[in-house]
């Protein structure tokens, strides 16, 4: 089981910037290393967990860099640290370096991409659960949505290194080729259903993308894309597991093909997060209790942000 390998330690380390690139319009690859007891503790860190980074001390962009819709939020505090998971995680010698793939979307994030080689970033982790492969898992299909392809280039690395026996596919949405978080045009290469994104091909996984308007891949949302590919699978179901991350209403929309499908579903959630540590009660979601229909609250923190799609109240009123 990966769950049994994540990493057990989890404390406040320091970390240092060894880059921090823009890739696209609005998505940066951060990569922080750690030395000593935060290298050690990062070393085991799990594809689907996440760190709370604090960047209320980080610089602003300068006026010309900050997007018009973000101008007048640029400016506040940042008080709560924020939540990241991780695309990469990599241990050489005594340091552990992880990459953090993110979307400039509000303050913090407008700050990090000033981070720049050699500064230092405060980083609380590695904290909630990962993804988990149950026994006799022989297809493991990665459906993300925008920035959710983060966590799940992670997880194609750990599922191709330590299950080789496991088929790994991966399906990345977004609305627009533009829009899709990864590091190369699509239009240089190919603009085909089959094409392979070189994020999850260094892996030997085979990629399919979906844009909603067409731009690129399949036209239409990745959930789309998913159910026609489980329609011409034969094997669909047995021994396969998606494991899904992005917007909320995708993740929901996956556990009801899983469903449909008698397919396991492993759902990575996100909520707003003023503690990361089972404090404050913040990140709150609904679950089904299993044999009423009465639901629970369990923490996105603590008891996830991986839940299995099946638990999830998805729009319980
Ligand atoms: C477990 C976890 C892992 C994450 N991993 C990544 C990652 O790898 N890459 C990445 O880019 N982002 C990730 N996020 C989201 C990231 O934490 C937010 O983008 C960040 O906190 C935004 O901070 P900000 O100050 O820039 O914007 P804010 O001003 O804090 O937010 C901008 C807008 O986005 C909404 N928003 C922000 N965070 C959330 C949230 N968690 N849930 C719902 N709505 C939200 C706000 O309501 C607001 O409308 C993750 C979140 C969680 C909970
Ligand atoms: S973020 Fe504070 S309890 Fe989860």
């Amino acid at each position: 089981m990966l769950e049994e390998s994540l990493a057990k330690k989890r404390g406040n380390f320091s970390a240092t910037v060894c880059a921090n690139k823009q890739i696209r319009e609005r998505f940066y690859r951060l990569v922080l290393e750690f030395s000593g007891e935060g290298a050690e503790a990062f070393a085991k860190t799990g594809a689907g967990q996440f760190a709370q980074l604090d960047l209320s001390d980080t610089a602003l962009p300068s006026v010309e860099a900050i997007p018009d819709d973000l101008a007048d939020v640029a400016e506040r505090k940042i008080l709560l640290r924020r939540p990241f998971s991780f695309a990469d995680v990599t241990t050489k010698g005594n340091k552990t370096s992880v990459d953090i793939l993110y979307c400039v979307i509000g303050p913090a994030t407008l700050r990090m991409t000033t981070l720049s080689a050699k500064e230092s970033v405060s980083v609380l982790g590695p904290l909630g659960n990962g993804f988990w492969v149950p026994d006799g898992t022989k297809t493991a299909l990665l459906v993300s949505g925008g920035m959710g392809a983060g966590p799940l280039q992670h997880l194609a690395k750990v599922l191709t290194s330590d299950f080789p026996d496991i088929d790994v596919i991966a399906f990345a949405g977004a609305r627009s080729a533009e829009a899709l978080p990864f590091e190369r045009r699509l239009d240089e290469i190919s603009q085909q259903l089959g094409f392979s994104l070189p994020e999850f091909a260094k892996y030997g996984v085979e990629s399919l993308v979906a844009t909603d308007d067409g731009s690129a891949g399949f036209t239409g949302p990745v959930t789309g894309c998913l159910s026609e590919w489980l329609g011409r699978s034969k094997s669909a179901g047995k021994g396969m597991v998606i494991y899904s991350c992005g917007p909320e209403a995708m993740l929901a929309r996956v556990a009801e093909i899983a469903k449909e499908k008698n397919i396991d579903c492993q759902v990575s959630m996100e909520r707003r997060m003023a503690c990361g540590i089972s404090l404050c009660q913040s990140c709150a979601v609904e679950c089904r209790t299993t044999g009423s229909n009465e639901t629970v609250y369990k923490l996105c923190c603590q008891d996830g942000p991986v839940f299995d799609g099946s638990e999830v109240a998805w729009g319980i009123e």
